[in-house]
């Protein structure tokens, strides 16, 4: 970790001397040692990560598009680049897609078929994570359509004349449909990498599993569907690997269950959407609870000082039930704000950050609930087409290189 043993390193010599203690710690770590250092698998005490014995804090970011991009010759180096340049700025999480269902360069190409290929390049990207002290909370499979999703699911079943509904929530209560997730996950889960001979289920180079990007389940408002779906997975996750971490991967919306929360969420329709906060992190399986950042996203006209307002109640609400309801993490695990918004320039962005990541690090000094956020997203130069619009090059704006850098030096300093 950054500041492993130099608790008092760090104050006397400011902010210029961590960054470059990162850098030396980070960045130089391949040069001066060429056996890798031990790693650790993290866990979890209550509402902390724990890692080597002491609490861990994270300050990490978004790169879904690691495997994807480690398949070909031509744009595998961005990887390894992506995960140095996280570790140069003390980042120590990184949260990817462990799935690519059904279209190009797809991980899974149909039920149970995987490209070997596509495979060895997820074994490749943990191998460059682990060589950069850089941890990775892996995604199973996308609510969305992006990358397959649960749409991908059902149409496999429809088409093999199977699936039992042609609705993509079908994902969550279709039998068949089920079979074919927890075939992916096992095998997932029990991949020998192929350069490491490490089963993934036994690297420690993996932070966490998480079951599902930002999972929705409109048909069943009152939310039991999503629920049995998330028994079930988490269940047979830890059935396969006591070793990690699991979260299910939700944006945070309270439901039906939560009714004294339902005045936090952003808009009425956010109570209806077949999730709940606090229900679905409330499973002894579910290890920490994930929660998402989109102020832009969810309020249609709301003026950027109020989108500030709502973040701060979002957050402090969630970390409140991380403390009293859960006993347990809560990782802010997506953060971002979009270039779209009517009058938008950076500093906005510098803005929502700063007011984030305050909130992680005193939530942090207090021993509370707040356990990290991830920015969404960055990437590396010569890849504006993998872009969104919420992708930064981070030093290529050197106040928010700074701002994400200063908050690897101060969390390190916490733990
Ligand atoms: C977990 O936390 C409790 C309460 O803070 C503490 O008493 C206990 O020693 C901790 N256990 C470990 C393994 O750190
Ligand atoms: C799922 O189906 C509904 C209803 O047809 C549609 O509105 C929604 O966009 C679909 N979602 C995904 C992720 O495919």
């Amino acid at each position: 970790m950054v500041a492993a043993g130099n608790g008092l390193f760090f104050p006397i010599i400011g902010f210029a001397s961590c960054v470059a203690f990162i850098y030396m710690s980070f960045g130089g770590l391949n040069v001066s040692y060429p056996k890798e250092p031990e790693m650790g698998f993290v866990t979890r005490n209550g509402t902390h990560f724990m890692l080597d014995g002491k609490a861990l804090y994270v300050n990490g970011w978004n790169s879904y598009w690691l495997m994807d991009h480690a398949v070909h010759d031509y744009s595998r180096a961005r990887v390894g680049a992506m995960l140095q340049a996280g570790a140069k700025m003390g980042l120590t999480v990184c949260r990817t897609w462990a799935f690519n269902d059904g279209g190009y360069n797809s991980l899974q190409i149909s039920p149970g078929q995987f490209d070997e290929r596509v495979f060895k390049a997820l074994d490749h990207v943990i191998v460059e994570a682990r060589k950069n002290g850089v941890r990775l909370l892996l995604s199973l499979v996308n609510n969305l359509q992006a990358y397959g999703g649960k749409t991908q699911y059902v149409n496999w079943a429809w088409e093999e004349g199977i699936g039992i509904s042609s609705s993509n929530d079908s994902f969550f209560f279709d039998p068949s449909i089920h079979k074919y997730f927890k075939h992916y996950v096992k095998t997932v889960l029990t991949r020998k990498n192929t350069i490491t001979g490490v089963e993934y289920r036994n690297d420690p180079t993996i932070f966490a599993w998480e079951l599902i990007n930002e999972p929705r389940c409109m048909s069943d408002p009152s939310g039991d569907t999503l629920q049995d779906w998330i028994d079930e997975m988490s269940a047979f996750v830890k059935s396969i690997d006591k070793k990690h971490l699991v979260t299910v991967g939700l944006e945070g919306f309270y439901g039906p269950k939560s009714p004294k929360r339902l005045t936090v969420n952003p808009e009425m329709w956010a109570s209806a959407l077949g999730s709940d906060f606090i229900r679905n992190s409330n499973n002894d399986n579910i290890d920490f609870a994930s929660v998402h950042i989109y102020p832009d996203h969810w309020f249609h006209d709301l003026e950027f000082e109020d989108d500030l307002k709502f973040v701060t109640k979002w957050m402090l609400s969630h970390i409140e039930d991380g403390d009293k309801e859960l006993n347990k993490p809560v990782f802010f695990t997506e953060y971002g704000l979009s270039n779209l918004i009517k009058g938008f320039e950076p500093s906005l962005r510098d803005k929502l950050y700063k007011t984030i990541l305050d909130i992680v690090y005193k939530s942090a000094k207090r021993k509370r609930s707040g356990a990290g956020a991830l920015i969404w997203q960055l990437f590396v130069e010569g890849m504006e087409e993998y872009n969104d619009d919420f992708g930064i090059v981070p030093w290529e704006r050197t106040s928010t290189y700074k701002l994400l850098t200063e908050q690897s030096c101060r969390l390190g300093r916490i733990s």
